[in-house]
């Protein structure tokens, strides 16, 4: 199993040093991207959406996208991965321990590797449950830094009582999930957060409202509240290799008719069909 470790790709093992800004701070950037067949989905879109973290926090990426998109196929390749995942990060290097940012002469660390995971039709067919959970996080979260403890606490609470995802919300505001997009149908309509400060704009999600469009579906990019959301005809949360899952109760609370309903269900029949 081999990774990829600046521009070169070796033997998997761990190479990363103590004094890695990434490791100590979390000062580092990162994407996943789900592989089918043997192929990366919409890697460009993780590619552009890496250069724009990377602006945001002022990383200067050691290498053009392009380059990087090879590196990322040749490690599918060498790797021989058939269904899972690519996972990148992009750490500010390693330096001395002071907060600011370290000399020009310091370079940022990439890594990336790969994990094999089943395709998981069966959630996306059955539908799963969700919490609710505070958002707590930064007001900077439409940058994909590895800063991600909020996240990771959301979504223990998840998994402590046996549901898929945290649903976030800001006061009354639903936001997002801890680790993916949601959206609600109510009366035909979709709804889901603008893609400002408050939310990671997935690919998944712009996917899913690339497919509204050509379906003729009606979606608003607007706030709503946990009220809209317990009261909505449909919920599901989006993001890469999850892909699209119907929530059929939060908290507790039924959702609609407590199954997978007909805007879900459609979604995720054309979602697939970018990849079958
Ligand atoms: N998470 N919102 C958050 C906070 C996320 O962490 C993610 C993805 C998404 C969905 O984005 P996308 O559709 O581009 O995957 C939304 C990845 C999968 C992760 O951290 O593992």
């Amino acid at each position: 199993n081999k990774m990829l470790y600046n521009d070169q790709i070796v033997e998997r093992e761990n190479l990363i040093n103590i004094e890695d800004r990434g490791y100590q701070f979390g000062d580092g950037i990162y994407e996943v991207i789900g592989v089918y067949d043997g192929k990366p989905l919409m890697l460009d879109e993780h590619l552009v959406r890496l250069e724009r973290s990377a602006r945001e926090v002022q990383l200067n990426l050691p290498s053009p996208a392009n380059e990087l998109k090879t590196k990322l196929e040749e490690l599918v390749a060498e790797n021989g991965l058939n269904e899972g995942i690519i996972y990148m990060q992009i750490s500010r290097g390693a330096a001395p321990r002071w907060h600011e940012y370290p000399a020009k002469d310091v370079l940022p660390v990439t890594i990336a590797y790969t994990r094999a995971e089943e395709r998981e039709t069966a959630v996306e067919d059955e539908g799963a449950t969700a919490v609710l959970a505070e958002d707590i996080r930064w007001l900077r979260c439409d940058i994909k830094t590895l800063n991600l403890l909020p996240n990771v606490m959301a979504k223990q609470k998840a998994v402590e009582n046996n549901a898929i995802e945290a649903i976030l919300h800001r006061g009354e505001t639903v936001t997002e999930a801890s680790a993916s997009n949601v959206f609600i149908v109510k009366d035909g309509e979709l709804y889901t957060h603008p893609a400002d400060n408050f939310i990671l704009n997935g690919i998944t999600r712009r996917k899913v409202l690339q497919l509204c469009d050509s379906l003729n579906l009606k979606v608003n990019e607007e706030t709503y509240t946990v009220d809209d959301l317990l009261k909505a005809d449909e919920v599901f949360i989006t993001a890469t290799k999850l892909d699209i899952v119907p929530i059929l109760e939060v908290d507790g609370k039924k959702i609609g008719t407590g199954k997978p309903g007909p805007v879900v269900k459609q979604l995720i029949r054309e979602f697939r069909a970018l990849y079958m």
